[in-house]
């Protein structure tokens, strides 16, 4: 059954209000193993299914307008999951860029990563390296993919970099400031994003941008990332434009 909310007439993007599109939009894609579950198919069959979504929001997203979209698609804590699990996963980048990279250079969509990237299997590497190269010249939408990403690990990075760093540059701890620690992180260059979304009834930031999402909007559905779709996500668009922001002001 459909939701009221999700009519379409009710969720269409208002041309007058393009102007009011988030720049930068971060999702956590969850519910993919519940998806599956719900199916009696593994977990696999919805990390397979949540990858052609990820197509479908990417190009919503470029068509809007919106200029960043961070996916998180393998966190520091993801590795405790059984060994195929994470195997499959690791295999995705590549199997999404083979179906997909065409159609994301046609989009001008510029591919990059957030997380500890070395790290990863050499497979998936290339893969994406690849792609970050065939369209590092494009200047619309910014799929930054968080790969291997944690944000504690992150934060703590930084410290360490401003800490080796100390001495050949002019910081000090009278100068150190909320800028110069976001030069440090993984976003470096990156506006915060203006709007978190996270699907499959979870409410928690599960160790995802601590720092960058200080001011943003939070947006949370109980749909599972292989059901959500451009409808619900214009929907969450649309829900955006109404919220009033005064990051602490009146
Ligand atoms: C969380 O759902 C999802 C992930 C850990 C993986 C996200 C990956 C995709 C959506 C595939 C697309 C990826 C690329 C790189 C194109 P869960 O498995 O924790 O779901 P559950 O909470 O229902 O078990």
């Amino acid at each position: 059954m459909k939701l009221p909310f999700f009519k379409k007439k009710q969720v269409k993007i208002e041309e007058s209000q393009f102007d009011n599109i988030p720049n930068h939009v971060a999702i956590i894609m969850d519910g993919n193993g519940r998806w599956a579950k719900k199916r009696g198919l593994p977990r696999i069959a919805g990390h397979k299914e949540g990858m052609d979504v990820v197509k479908e929001i990417v190009v919503a997203a470029s068509t809007l307008g919106i200029k960043i979209l961070t996916l998180y698609a393998f966190s520091t804590e993801n590795w405790k999951r059984p060994k195929s699990e994470v195997d499959f996963l690791m295999k995705l980048p590549k199997e999404f860029l083979h179906i997909y990279l065409p159609e994301m250079i046609e989009n001008n969509v510029r591919i990059e990563t957030i997380g500890e990237f070395n790290a990863l299997p050499t497979h998936t590497k290339e893969a994406i390296n690849y792609a970050k190269e065939k369209t590092k010249n494009n200047n619309g939408l910014l799929l930054n993919f968080a790969l291997n990403y944690g944000s504690r690990f992150e934060i703590v990075r930084a410290i360490k970099h401003i800490m080796s760093d100390i001495n050949t540059s002019d910081i000090t701890a009278e100068t150190l400031d909320e800028e110069t620690v976001s030069r440090y992180l993984y976003t470096d260059g990156l506006t915060d994003p203006d709007l978190l979304i996270r699907t499959s009834g979870e409410q928690r930031l599960s160790n995802f941008l601590l720092w960058q999402l200080a001011y943003s909007e939070f947006w949370f559905t109980e749909v599972l990332w292989p059901d959500f779709n451009k409808e619900i996500f214009e929907k969450a668009l649309h829900d955006y434009q109404q919220r009033k922001r005064r990051y602490g002001g009146i």
